[in-house]
Protein backbone atom coordinates (compact mmCIF):
# COMPACT_ATOMS: atom_id res chain seq x y z
CA UNK A 1 0.00 0.00 0.00
CA UNK A 2 1.27 3.34 -0.70
CA UNK A 3 0.17 6.44 0.80
CA UNK A 4 0.86 9.99 -0.95
CA UNK A 5 1.39 12.96 1.84
CA UNK A 6 1.41 16.16 -0.40
CA UNK A 7 -0.21 19.00 -2.86
CA UNK A 8 -3.26 18.88 -4.62
CA UNK A 9 -3.35 21.62 -7.22
CA UNK A 10 -5.26 22.42 -9.77
CA UNK A 11 -3.73 23.09 -13.02
CA UNK A 12 -4.37 26.79 -15.08
CA UNK A 13 -2.70 25.54 -18.59
CA UNK A 14 -2.51 27.83 -21.69
CA UNK A 15 0.00 27.36 -24.28
CA UNK A 16 1.65 29.64 -26.13
CA UNK A 17 4.58 29.40 -29.21
CA UNK A 18 6.90 30.54 -26.78
CA UNK A 19 7.52 31.18 -22.93
CA UNK A 20 7.04 35.32 -22.44
CA UNK A 21 10.09 37.95 -21.53
CA UNK A 22 9.71 39.86 -17.64
CA UNK A 23 7.21 42.25 -18.46
CA UNK A 24 6.18 41.10 -22.15
CA UNK A 25 2.76 40.11 -23.30
CA UNK A 26 2.25 36.75 -25.63
CA UNK A 27 -0.91 35.11 -26.95
CA UNK A 28 -1.84 31.93 -25.52
CA UNK A 29 -4.32 28.73 -26.09
CA UNK A 30 -8.01 28.88 -24.47
CA UNK A 31 -7.01 28.16 -21.05
CA UNK A 32 -7.34 24.54 -19.46
CA UNK A 33 -7.94 23.50 -15.66
CA UNK A 34 -6.72 20.17 -15.51
CA UNK A 35 -5.97 18.52 -12.17
CA UNK A 36 -2.33 18.09 -10.53
CA UNK A 37 -0.29 19.00 -7.68
CA UNK A 38 3.55 17.09 -7.32
CA UNK A 39 1.24 14.81 -5.25
CA UNK A 40 -1.78 14.03 -6.50
CA UNK A 41 0.05 13.19 -9.71
CA UNK A 42 2.88 11.18 -7.84
CA UNK A 43 -0.40 9.05 -6.32
CA UNK A 44 -2.28 9.02 -9.40
CA UNK A 45 0.79 7.98 -11.79
CA UNK A 46 1.53 5.00 -8.68
CA UNK A 47 -2.51 3.83 -9.26
CA UNK A 48 -2.23 3.75 -12.79
CA UNK A 49 0.92 1.40 -12.29
CA UNK A 50 -1.38 -0.76 -9.88
CA UNK A 51 -0.49 0.10 -6.84
CA UNK A 52 -3.43 0.41 -3.93
CA UNK A 53 -2.93 4.38 -3.14
CA UNK A 54 -4.15 6.78 -0.10
CA UNK A 55 -3.89 9.73 -0.76
CA UNK A 56 -3.59 12.55 2.01
CA UNK A 57 -3.69 16.48 1.27
CA UNK A 58 -5.71 19.55 1.54
CA UNK A 59 -8.41 21.25 -0.52
CA UNK A 60 -10.16 24.06 0.18
CA UNK A 61 -14.31 24.44 -0.16
CA UNK A 62 -13.98 26.05 -3.08
CA UNK A 63 -15.19 24.88 -6.70
CA UNK A 64 -11.87 23.98 -8.12
CA UNK A 65 -11.46 21.35 -5.22
CA UNK A 66 -13.95 18.79 -6.84
CA UNK A 67 -12.06 19.31 -9.94
CA UNK A 68 -9.09 18.56 -8.19
CA UNK A 69 -9.68 15.84 -7.10
CA UNK A 70 -11.65 14.09 -9.80
CA UNK A 71 -8.91 12.08 -11.61
CA UNK A 72 -7.72 10.62 -8.48
CA UNK A 73 -11.07 9.28 -7.52
CA UNK A 74 -12.17 8.12 -11.19
CA UNK A 75 -8.69 6.49 -10.82
CA UNK A 76 -10.09 4.93 -7.62
CA UNK A 77 -7.29 6.72 -5.07
CA UNK A 78 -8.46 6.23 -1.71
CA UNK A 79 -9.36 10.09 -0.79
CA UNK A 80 -10.80 9.79 3.07
CA UNK A 81 -7.42 11.27 3.91
CA UNK A 82 -8.33 14.30 2.18
CA UNK A 83 -8.28 17.29 4.64
CA UNK A 84 -10.76 20.82 3.61
CA UNK A 85 -9.78 24.00 4.72
CA UNK A 86 -11.53 27.53 3.92
CA UNK A 87 -8.41 28.48 2.22
CA UNK A 88 -8.60 28.10 -1.51
CA UNK A 89 -7.43 24.77 -3.35
CA UNK A 90 -4.14 25.24 -4.50
CA UNK A 91 -3.91 26.05 -8.19
CA UNK A 92 -0.38 26.22 -10.29
CA UNK A 93 -0.68 29.05 -13.70
CA UNK A 94 1.42 26.88 -16.20
CA UNK A 95 2.53 28.26 -19.32
CA UNK A 96 3.98 25.58 -21.74
CA UNK A 97 5.83 26.85 -25.29
CA UNK A 98 6.26 24.99 -28.46
CA UNK A 99 8.98 23.42 -27.52
CA UNK A 100 7.45 21.36 -24.37
CA UNK A 101 9.07 23.63 -21.99
CA UNK A 102 6.90 25.03 -18.89
CA UNK A 103 6.94 27.74 -16.56
CA UNK A 104 4.84 27.05 -13.20
CA UNK A 105 3.95 29.59 -10.72
CA UNK A 106 1.94 27.73 -7.84
CA UNK A 107 -0.62 29.41 -5.34
CA UNK A 108 -0.44 26.82 -2.36
CA UNK A 109 -4.18 27.79 -0.92
CA UNK A 110 -5.24 24.86 1.27
CA UNK A 111 -1.93 23.07 0.79
CA UNK A 112 -0.18 25.11 3.39
CA UNK A 113 -2.48 23.45 5.67
CA UNK A 114 -1.75 20.52 5.01
CA UNK A 115 -1.38 18.35 8.56
CA UNK A 116 0.68 14.96 9.56
CA UNK A 117 -2.05 14.59 11.83
CA UNK A 118 -4.20 13.46 9.54
CA UNK A 119 -1.84 10.44 9.36
CA UNK A 120 -3.32 8.27 11.36
CA UNK A 121 -1.40 5.92 13.83
CA UNK A 122 -1.81 2.49 12.30
CA UNK A 123 -2.86 3.62 9.14
CA UNK A 124 0.65 2.65 7.37
CA UNK A 125 2.31 -0.08 8.24
CA UNK A 126 5.57 -2.53 7.68
CA UNK A 127 6.36 -2.69 4.08
CA UNK A 128 4.49 0.14 3.02
CA UNK A 129 5.50 2.75 1.08
CA UNK A 130 5.20 6.57 1.91
CA UNK A 131 5.49 9.09 -0.84
CA UNK A 132 6.56 12.76 0.11
CA UNK A 133 6.92 16.13 -2.48
CA UNK A 134 7.94 19.82 -1.23
CA UNK A 135 4.67 21.34 -1.96
CA UNK A 136 3.59 21.07 1.43
CA UNK A 137 5.01 22.35 4.70
CA UNK A 138 8.31 20.67 5.28
CA UNK A 139 7.29 20.17 8.96
CA UNK A 140 4.33 18.25 8.34
CA UNK A 141 6.51 16.20 5.85
CA UNK A 142 8.81 14.88 8.83
CA UNK A 143 5.99 14.43 10.50
CA UNK A 144 4.39 12.08 8.20
CA UNK A 145 8.07 10.47 7.59
CA UNK A 146 8.90 9.97 11.13
CA UNK A 147 5.26 8.00 11.62
CA UNK A 148 5.93 5.91 8.09
CA UNK A 149 9.55 5.06 9.24
CA UNK A 150 8.58 3.98 13.08
CA UNK A 151 5.76 2.13 11.76
CA UNK A 152 8.52 0.17 9.48
CA UNK A 153 7.51 2.33 6.28
CA UNK A 154 9.89 2.90 2.99
CA UNK A 155 9.89 6.62 2.57
CA UNK A 156 10.46 8.00 -0.82
CA UNK A 157 11.21 11.73 -0.64
CA UNK A 158 10.84 13.85 -4.28
CA UNK A 159 12.56 17.00 -3.37
CA UNK A 160 10.27 18.90 -5.80
CA UNK A 161 10.23 21.85 -5.61
CA UNK A 162 13.76 22.04 -4.20
CA UNK A 163 14.32 23.52 -0.71
CA UNK A 164 17.48 24.06 1.00
CA UNK A 165 16.67 21.38 3.57
CA UNK A 166 19.17 20.56 6.28
CA UNK A 167 20.60 17.01 6.46
CA UNK A 168 18.54 16.04 8.91
CA UNK A 169 15.15 16.20 7.38
CA UNK A 170 16.85 13.29 5.91
CA UNK A 171 17.26 11.06 8.95
CA UNK A 172 13.30 9.18 8.32
CA UNK A 173 14.26 9.13 4.53
CA UNK A 174 15.24 5.93 2.91
CA UNK A 175 15.31 7.07 -0.34
CA UNK A 176 15.97 10.84 -2.24
CA UNK A 177 14.40 11.66 -5.54
CA UNK A 178 15.49 14.74 -7.96
CA UNK A 179 16.08 15.85 -11.57
CA UNK A 180 19.23 17.38 -12.41
CA UNK A 181 18.86 20.62 -11.67
CA UNK A 182 17.78 19.53 -7.95
CA UNK A 183 20.89 17.10 -7.70
CA UNK A 184 23.02 19.62 -8.38
CA UNK A 185 21.58 22.61 -6.05
CA UNK A 186 21.39 20.02 -3.32
CA UNK A 187 25.08 18.89 -3.57
CA UNK A 188 25.79 22.47 -3.78
CA UNK A 189 23.74 22.94 -0.74
CA UNK A 190 25.48 20.51 1.21
CA UNK A 191 28.69 21.95 0.53
CA UNK A 192 29.69 19.62 -2.40
CA UNK A 193 30.98 20.12 -5.75
CA UNK A 194 28.31 18.44 -8.22
CA UNK A 195 29.60 16.37 -10.40
CA UNK A 196 30.34 16.62 -13.90
CA UNK A 197 27.38 14.80 -15.00
CA UNK A 198 23.97 13.51 -13.10
CA UNK A 199 25.61 10.07 -12.80
CA UNK A 200 28.87 12.00 -10.73
CA UNK A 201 26.27 14.15 -8.70
CA UNK A 202 23.80 11.06 -6.95
CA UNK A 203 27.02 9.26 -6.34
CA UNK A 204 28.43 12.10 -4.37
CA UNK A 205 24.64 12.86 -2.84
CA UNK A 206 24.72 9.15 -1.97
CA UNK A 207 27.89 8.80 0.06
CA UNK A 208 26.98 11.75 2.03
CA UNK A 209 23.99 11.22 2.85
CA UNK A 210 23.77 7.51 3.49
CA UNK A 211 20.77 7.21 1.13
CA UNK A 212 19.73 5.92 -2.61
CA UNK A 213 19.58 9.03 -4.79
CA UNK A 214 17.56 8.70 -8.13
CA UNK A 215 17.81 11.36 -10.41
CA UNK A 216 15.83 11.83 -13.86
CA UNK A 217 17.56 13.25 -16.78
CA UNK A 218 15.06 14.02 -18.85
CA UNK A 219 15.73 12.29 -22.05
CA UNK A 220 19.22 10.65 -21.22
CA UNK A 221 17.15 8.77 -18.76
CA UNK A 222 17.58 8.52 -14.88
CA UNK A 223 19.98 6.83 -12.71
CA UNK A 224 20.33 5.77 -9.33
CA UNK A 225 23.17 5.39 -6.72
CA UNK A 226 22.68 3.13 -3.81
CA UNK A 227 25.65 2.54 -1.03
CA UNK A 228 27.02 -0.29 -3.30
CA UNK A 229 25.87 0.25 -7.24
CA UNK A 230 25.32 2.92 -9.78
CA UNK A 231 22.38 1.71 -12.26
CA UNK A 232 21.38 3.66 -15.17
CA UNK A 233 18.15 3.56 -17.50
CA UNK A 234 17.36 5.17 -21.10
CA UNK A 235 14.18 7.06 -21.69
CA UNK A 236 12.07 6.57 -24.52
CA UNK A 237 12.38 8.26 -27.89
CA UNK A 238 9.38 10.20 -27.70
CA UNK A 239 8.07 13.66 -29.24
CA UNK A 240 7.53 15.68 -26.43
CA UNK A 241 4.59 17.62 -26.44
CA UNK A 242 4.64 18.37 -22.92
CA UNK A 243 6.94 17.84 -19.96
CA UNK A 244 4.54 18.69 -17.01
CA UNK A 245 4.53 15.88 -14.59
CA UNK A 246 6.91 13.43 -16.16
CA UNK A 247 8.96 13.43 -13.02
CA UNK A 248 6.30 13.08 -10.54
CA UNK A 249 5.08 9.76 -13.13
CA UNK A 250 8.61 8.41 -12.63
CA UNK A 251 7.94 8.71 -8.73
CA UNK A 252 4.85 7.03 -8.38
CA UNK A 253 5.59 4.54 -10.91
CA UNK A 254 8.66 3.82 -9.20
CA UNK A 255 6.96 4.01 -5.65
CA UNK A 256 4.56 1.69 -6.92
CA UNK A 257 7.34 -1.15 -8.68
CA UNK A 258 9.07 -0.65 -5.48
CA UNK A 259 5.92 -1.25 -2.88
CA UNK A 260 5.17 -4.64 -4.84
CA UNK A 261 8.38 -5.98 -4.64
CA UNK A 262 10.87 -5.25 -7.51
CA UNK A 263 13.99 -4.60 -7.36
CA UNK A 264 15.84 -1.21 -7.90
CA UNK A 265 16.25 -1.46 -11.61
CA UNK A 266 13.11 -3.12 -12.26
CA UNK A 267 11.77 -0.30 -10.44
CA UNK A 268 13.64 2.37 -12.46
CA UNK A 269 13.17 1.29 -16.31
CA UNK A 270 9.20 0.75 -15.93
CA UNK A 271 8.96 4.88 -14.29
CA UNK A 272 11.69 5.89 -16.74
CA UNK A 273 9.17 4.21 -20.02
CA UNK A 274 6.06 5.86 -17.97
CA UNK A 275 7.79 9.18 -17.37
CA UNK A 276 8.98 9.28 -21.15
CA UNK A 277 5.07 8.60 -22.06
CA UNK A 278 4.04 11.30 -20.21
CA UNK A 279 5.85 13.59 -22.29
CA UNK A 280 4.01 12.64 -25.33
CA UNK A 281 0.46 13.75 -24.27
CA UNK A 282 -0.97 17.57 -23.18
CA UNK A 283 -1.19 18.18 -19.33
CA UNK A 284 -0.05 16.43 -16.47
CA UNK A 285 -2.72 13.49 -14.96
CA UNK A 286 -4.05 13.29 -18.64
CA UNK A 287 -0.84 11.92 -20.06
CA UNK A 288 0.05 9.66 -17.17
CA UNK A 289 0.03 5.81 -18.69
CA UNK A 290 -1.75 2.69 -17.57
CA UNK A 291 0.60 -0.38 -16.23
CA UNK A 292 -0.26 -1.66 -19.80
CA UNK A 293 0.63 0.63 -21.76
CA UNK A 294 4.05 0.79 -19.75
CA UNK A 295 4.87 -2.72 -20.25
CA UNK A 296 4.26 -2.81 -24.15
CA UNK A 297 6.34 0.52 -24.28
CA UNK A 298 9.45 -1.64 -22.25
CA UNK A 299 9.22 -4.87 -24.34
CA UNK A 300 8.65 -2.97 -27.88
CA UNK A 301 11.87 -0.59 -27.51
CA UNK A 302 15.52 -2.40 -28.36
CA UNK A 303 17.01 0.36 -26.37
CA UNK A 304 15.85 -1.31 -22.55
CA UNK A 305 17.71 -4.75 -22.28
O1 LIG B 1 5.10 18.62 -11.28
C1 LIG B 1 4.04 19.18 -11.98
C2 LIG B 1 3.09 19.84 -11.04
O2 LIG B 1 3.74 20.90 -10.40
C3 LIG B 1 1.87 20.44 -11.69
O3 LIG B 1 0.80 19.53 -11.82
C4 LIG B 1 1.57 21.64 -10.80
O4 LIG B 1 0.40 21.48 -10.05
C5 LIG B 1 2.79 21.82 -9.92
O5 LIG B 1 2.52 21.48 -8.64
Amino acid sequence: MITVFGSVNIDLVSRTARLPRPGETVPGSDYQLIPGGKGANQALAARRAGASVRMIGAVGTDDMATIALSELEAGGVDLSGIQRSGATTGMAVITVDDNAENTIVLSPGANARLSASGLQAGAIGAGDTLLLQMEVPFAENLAAARIAKAAGARVILSIAPFLPVEREAFADVDMILVNETEAADLARHLGLLPGSNGAATVAKLASELGRTVIATLGPEGAVAATQTETISVPALKVVPVDTTGAGDTFCGVLAALLDEGADLATAMRRASVAGSLACAKAGAQPSFPLREAIELSLASDPAFP
